[in-house]
């Protein structure tokens, strides 16, 4: 895969975080190791690439404070350095539903960057590690590992509704039936610490 070494992970997440601290840093350490512990039960995956991908997932946010955008300049940034794999992530991370409009925050790209995003997301098929990371993008609060459910109550008390709200969250209710099904357990029983 073409993805960072474990070391240049750490070099690029402690980069970002002095460029622009923030609990986005902590959110993503805890995206890697919820990655790393799914993959590791489940047959096929590589839990250290998987935790990687977590890892750097949001590296976008090291341009400083930005909404839609962090997943368009995440993308590019790893582009950029050649690593085409977790650059999809930070594009597919934010879009279980393949639609621009299921990102529930503002979107502060350009029309370029946003017709460039639309037609990205719009041709890629997901993988098991772009579906695996929106899994753990959902359960990943900075404190530690959480439920879906609640992360989602979490996002609309926050942000609202929109119409493809019930759409995003059936979605991610699936993901969480896959990775039961692909672990045979459940979704949190990888998880010592769970935060309730
Ligand atoms: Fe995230």
């Amino acid at each position: 895969m073409r993805i960072p070494n474990p070391d240049m992970a750490e070099h690029l997440l402690k980069e970002a975080s002095r460029l622009n601290p923030g609990k986005w840093v902590l959110h993503n350490r805890v995206a890697g190791d919820c990655a790393f512990a799914i993959a590791s039960r489940c047959p096929g995956l590589n839990p250290e690439a998987a935790r990687i991908l977590g890892l750097l997932h949001d590296i976008g946010r090291r341009f400083g404070t930005a909404d839609l955008r962090h997943v368009y300049l995440g993308h590019r940034f790893m582009m950029e350095l050649g690593f085409a794999d977790s650059a999809r992530i930070c594009l597919s991370h934010s879009f279980p539903v393949k639609d621009l409009r299921a990102y529930i925050g503002n979107n502060d790209c350009t029309d370029d960057e946003t017709t460039f995003m639309r037609l990205e997301i719009e041709k890629m098929a997901f993988n098991e590690y772009d579906t695996l990371i929106q899994l753990c993008d959902a359960i990943s609060l900075p404190e530690g590992p959480c439920t879906v459910e609640k992360r989602l109550v979490d996002v609309v008390l926050r942000h609202g509704f929109n119409d493809l709200t019930v759409e995003k969250w059936k979605a991610f209710l699936e993901l969480k039936k896959h990775f039961e099904n692909r672990m045979q357990c459940g979704l949190y029983e990888p998880f010592d610490n769970l935060i309730l």
